[in-house]
């Protein structure tokens, strides 16, 4: 696996592993944005909060976003007004407006490179120019400027990126080195009494809100948060409502100064960028090459994608890459996240579904989250409503995404394995392997050692595809991934994969 330029450049205070039966008013699982606001804004109002997080706080899709805060979700304002009406995509910018808000808030008192930056949504494609426009008419229509929210159509020239034929602008938008930020929230949470665990997989919720670790640890708590990505096991059904996808992000010196600020195309080839303060002035993030989590086979072939747009597109030979990584997100079908109480139990709440735009969007669903903790209404409880089913449209496209789920189960039984056998296997390389006539998933280590599991997830048993960019074993149905000898690291799966 590659380390983001965020983690490799902040220090994440260490915790413990929980032990034993606790007790607290809120648990709130997941050591990401999400988790460690919720669990701040919570201990602010004087709830009683544990924090539980299976691996390392921020180690996860929150420490390797993009790092950028902002209403603006490449475009959608026109797009939900038409599918969920006005008063609905309204909601969602003041939802968004309001995290952006709070994490200035949050944010004040953490050291975090956090600046003030316009952010542009723009096409190089002139077929596409229509679409912008049509997004500046929405906003314009939905009256985006009484929330405060100062949206125009920009010149192209000032987005500072070649080929630019048309730009939408939301101005006074935010970007932060996430690593930063998440270690001053988790800081801020001690500061505030919150008791935070590491290390500390929760496998089981019940719908009385108590959880329990892996390692024997128990906290019954009057709410159970899950802030898990995609909450775990069967939880809600959120596994078969979202599609997982995976990003991948390079950290690059350009040869002049970077554009400041934020963009992201609607080209056919996505491309998301921000400036890289610690890079220096010519220091640029370039994120993109997404795909649906478990179906592409070369994944490296998504770096040198990205590689080769900034190369063509500064007209350099060589491009220096200082960091590489990538991070996991999940879709929902009718474009807006899960958050709130599930349906199976008002003890137990989640916020899933971010598509991409986690550090607004997960902001605002910690502010409903703490409101519902504390009994008090909040405007976007129905828009996030996490019990809502979803209209016929949705419908449909959640029983489409699921036929697509069957194929995956289906096609574990077609899958090719590596000719040679295990001797073939060079070091740093896994995949499949036919032994004595059936799959193996195996890994060579740096120490030549070999790693055999069972490539089957302990999720649903769906057939699990061999990552090469990041060493890892993505499951195509729901997102779970394992690292080379099993141990998982994103659910909904609740155990390691079985040693073979
Ligand atoms: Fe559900 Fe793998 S994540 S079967």
């Amino acid at each position: 696996m590659n380390d983001s330029v965020w983690l490799a450049t902040a220090t994440m205070p260490r915790f413990e592993a929980a032990a034993g039966e606790l007790r607290a008013d809120v648990v709130v699982v997941g050591g990401g944005l999400i988790g460690l606001t919720t669990a701040l804004l919570a201990a602010q109002e004087g709830a009683e909060v544990v924090l539980l997080e299976g691996g390392r706080i921020g180690a996860r899709t929150s420490g390797n976003t993009t790092g950028k805060v902002t209403a603006q979700h490449s475009l959608i304002y026109a797009d939900l007004a038409k599918r969920h009406g006005s008063e609905k995509a309204e909601l969602y910018a003041a939802a968004n407006l309001a995290g952006v808000e709070e994490v200035a808030r949050l944010g004040e008192s953490i050291d975090c490179e956090l600046i003030r930056a316009p952010a542009y949504t723009y096409t190089t494609d002139p077929d596409r120019a229509h679409r912008i426009a049509a997004e500046v008419a929405a906003t314009t229509e939905l009256g985006l400027s009484a929330l405060g929210l100062d949206v125009a159509l920009a010149d192209a020239g000032e987005v500072g990126l070649p080929g630019v034929v048309e730009a939408i602008r939301f101005d006074n938008q935010i970007q932060l080195h996430p690593g930063l930020y998440l270690a001053g929230l988790a800081s801020a949470l001690v500061d505030e009494g919150v008791r935070v665990y590491e290390h500390s997989r929760v496998v089981d919720v019940s719908r009385k809100g108590r959880v329990s670790t892996e390692g024997g640890a128990a906290v019954d708590a009057r709410y159970a948060v899950l802030a898990t990505l995609l909450p775990i096991g069967m939880t809600g059904g959120y596994f078969a409502r979202t599609r997982p996808s995976r990003s991948y992000g390079i950290a690059v010196q350009l040869p002049e100064p970077a554009p400041r600020g934020m963009a992201i195309s609607i080209d056919e080839q996505v491309r998301s960028t921000r400036p890289w303060p610690g890079g220096g002035p010519n220091g640029l993030i370039v994120v993109g090459g997404s795909h649906e989590t478990g179906t592409v086979e070369d994944t490296q072939g998504r770096y040198q994608g990205l590689i080769d747009w900034v190369a063509s597109t500064w007209g350099v030979d060589e491009v220096a890459v200082e960091y590489r990584w990538s991070a996991q997100d999940y879709n929902t079908v009718d474009m807006l996240p899960y958050v709130g109480r599930t349906p199976e139990s008002s003890a137990i709440l989640v916020a899933t579904g971010m598509r991409k735009w986690g550090l607004s969007n997960g902001t605002a669903a910690a502010m409903l989250l703490r409101d519902v903790i504390a009994g008090r209404d909040n405007p976007w409880t129905e828009l996030y409503d996490a019990r809502r089913i979803g209209g016929p449209r949705a419908v449909a496209e959640m029983v489409k995404d699921n036929l697509k789920v069957s194929k995956a189960f289906a096609a574990g039984h077609l899958r090719r394995t590596l000719k040679g056998g295990a001797d073939h296997l060079e070091v740093g390389q896994g995949g499949l392997l036919d032994v004595d006539g059936s799959t193996v998933g195996a890994y060579r280590d740096h120490d030549g050692n070999l790693h055999k599991v069972s490539p089957v997830c302990t999720h649903m048993g769906c057939a699990l595809s061999w990552n090469p960019a990041e060493s890892t074993w993505d499951c195509p149905c729901h997102g779970s991934r394992f690292t080379p000898t099993g141990t998982i690291l994103d659910g909904p799966a609740t155990k390691p994969l079985h040693p073979r």
